[in-house]
Formats: structure tokens, sequence, C-alpha cells
């Protein structure tokens, strides 16, 4: 018998030159924008400027943060939730990769709920609703635009730790998904973000936590990636193609804000927290052995995402771990992932992000397989030839 629940508030504005809209829709909430956003990219582009005209032309005042890093810290969204209250803004506009829009998410929890911001992390902790957010992604990666997760970082000495934040109040109200904006992106984001798009739809796909309209939307992003993705890398002004992974990378964020994800995001955290890999990346390095350790749960839906990635995979290769293993493998090679990262690390190391992460009891549930210590040890050790 079916049972499930299907939450997606967020109203989606999907196209090209999306964002010279983004005043008319910001002109629904208010008056005073306060735009979260990266150091230097969406400047550089001209995007901000194309914000500010649209605002303008409908009377709204712009104020500007420009201050978001990569995997954004507790301070920053202090500073950024300090400025929006002393500014008395009235609606959040964030536009930027995974880490402006989940940074937006963040200040706009402290906008309205009294701090500290570790007080959220975690599930449904958040009191009061947040200001209206306008989420603009730059990137098709994260799917943050719309998805109730924000990821931020815990800087502690030497312990950089991801958290997460998830709660139904902070989807953004509305999503400006725009193609225009990601022409722009080198090849190695296009692929680091790419697979973590991919990571998003696989790993929703096969959690235990999936079910038929989940997997539906699922599925529709595997396929899109993997016929877009390869020809995205070769050819990276493909505008069909931009737009095409723009559109799964969505699709892959309604399905996690469905499902979550799986022990893969859980495992990935510390390569970029620790090691310094993006989490795209990250999340490709270790697939292929997350992939061949998890088959055995569910070999049915694993044979058939191999299908959408590799056409001519035979039959007997499509249900066997290992052989489909090394076709993802090699998927995501032609896709940019770097065949030698040349990463150092030791097995101490290792042992120590695998404790971690079989603490993590919500994403093993969801696993396609539950594993154990030596098995979660053994996926770093393969991916990391350590
Ligand atoms: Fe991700």
């Amino acid at each position: 018998m079916l049972n499930f629940n299907f939450f997606m508030p967020t109203n989606i504005h999907f196209g090209q030159d999306k964002l010279k809209e983004t005043g008319k829709i910001a002109k629904l909430y208010g008056k005073r924008a306060f735009i979260v956003t990266g150091k230097k990219s969406a400047r550089k582009f001209g995007f901000l400027q194309t914000l500010e005209n649209s605002l303008k032309e409908e009377k709204i005042e712009p104020f500007f943060f420009e201050k978001v890093e990569p995997n954004p810290s507790i301070k920053t969204v202090e500073n950024g939730a300090s400025l929006f209250k002393e500014k008395k803004c009235d609606v959040i506009i964030a536009l930027g990769g995974g880490s402006a829009l989940d940074a937006g998410k963040a200040i706009g929890v402290l906008a309205t709920n009294q701090g500290p911001i570790q007080n959220f992390f975690g599930k449904n902790k958040v009191k009061n609703p947040i200001p209206p957010l306008i989420a603009i992604p730059t990137t098709s990666g994260t799917g943050s635009e719309v998805t109730p997760y924000a990821v931020i970082t815990d800087v502690k000495e030497n312990n950089h730790q991801k958290k997460i934040l998830s709660d139904p109040h902070i989807f953004p109200k509305e999503a400006l998904v725009d193609p225009n904006l990601t022409f722009s992106l080198s090849a190695e984001v296009t692929s680091d973000t790419g697979i973590d798009a991919l990571s998003h739809a696989i790993e929703s796909y096969v959690s235990r936590r999936s079910f038929p309209l989940s997997e539906s939307i699922a599925l529709q992003a595997i396929e899109i990636i993997g016929k877009y993705l390869p020809k995205l890398i070769n050819s990276p002004k493909n505008a069909e193609a931009r737009s095409q992974l723009m559109y799964a990378s969505m699709l892959a964020g309604i399905a996690i804000a469905q499902t979550g994800t799986t022990l893969l995001h859980a495992m990935g955290y510390r390569l970029t927290s620790d090691l310094g890999l993006p989490h795209g990346r990250a999340n490709g390095v270790l697939f292929p052995y997350f992939w061949e350790a998890n088959f055995s749960g569910n070999p049915e839906k694993f044979s058939r995402i191999i299908g959408y990635l590799d056409e001519s995979a035979g039959e007997s290769q499509k249900k066997n771990a290992s052989e489909s293993a090394l076709l993802l493998k090699e998927f995501l090679y032609r896709v940019g992932l770097p065949r030698d990262l040349n990463i150092k690390t030791n097995e101490e190391t290792i042992v120590q992000f695998a404790k971690e992460v079989m603490e993590n009891k919500k994403k093993m549930a969801s696993n396609p397989k539950i594993l154990n210590m030596d098995e979660v040890v053994d996926i770093y050790k393969k991916a990391l030839q350590c």
C-alpha cells in the first residue's frame, strides 16, 4: 500500500532571462531587498548589475552582502543576519551556488529567530518562519533553490564540521532558475556541481525513503544528466545542455527534499571539510565504491541507472555490482572527475571519518543497505587509495 508525504512549497520560475524578473517577484514581498551572494563571480559576470536594475525598476532598494565564502561559516551567517536586521529589509535574495543559497537560508533563520544558529542544526528546530526568500542558483548542482536544507560549516581549530539545518521553514518562497547564469562556469565547476546533482538524483532514487513519485523525479534527473552532462563537458557553451542540466539539478533537489540523501553525502562531507575537496568531487571520488558496496541492497534500481549513464552497457554488466561500478567510474571520468587526486591521508584519519559516519543513523537508515564499520572504512580506503 502506498504511504507518502510530498511537500514542495517553492514557486519555480524556470527559463532564460528569469533574473530580469526578480524585481517584479520581489515586489510581492516588500521594498528593501537583502542580497546574499559570494565574493566575486556574481559581480564579475554582471549578474548583480542585472539584479539591481530589475529591483530599481520596481523601486526596491537593494542591500548587498557579498561576503559568502565556499562552505559558509557560522560567522558569515551571523554577520549577514545582523546586517539584515540593521537595514530593516523585507526580503532575502540569495544568488549564487549552494553556499550563497544555504547562507541566505541560515541568515533568514537568525533574522526571525533568537540565535545562536547552532540551536537550529538538526531537523525541525526553527520556530518562526523566515523572511521571504528568493533563491537564484548560478550552478547546476545543489538544488538548494528547492530544498529545506542548509549546510553550514562550524569552523573550529583543525576541525571544520559541516552542520545541516533541515526545516520546512527554510524552503525558498520563490526559485528563479535561469540557465543563462551557468554559461560562464568553468569546466571544473561544471563537472563538480554536475556530479553533485547526479549524486542527489541517484541517492534519492535508491534511498529506502524513496516512493514512486520521488523515484520518477529522480530517475528523470538521472536520465537527463546521463545524456547532457558529457555533452556539456565537451562543449561548455551548448545552451540546450546548460538548460537541461539546470532543470535536472532542480529535479534532483526536489527529489532529495522528499527523501534526503544517503551515506554517500555523509561520507563525502569529511573529504570536503578535512581534505578540501569540492563537495561534488568528494561524492564522485567515493561513488563507485559506495555503489559496489550498496548494489545488493537494490540490484534492480542500480541496474536501471547504469542503462541511463551508459547506453552501450550490456545486460550482464548492468546486473553485476563490480562491473556496473566500473561503468559508473568511467562515466564520472567522462564528465570530468580527475583520475588522480593525489590525496594524502592515513588509516587513522579514515577510521575517524568512518566512526562519525556510523553515528549518522538517519543517513544509514536511508541507505540502500545497512553497512558495517569495516565496509565504510573499505569504501574510504579504496576511494582514497590508502
Ligand atoms: Fe550535495
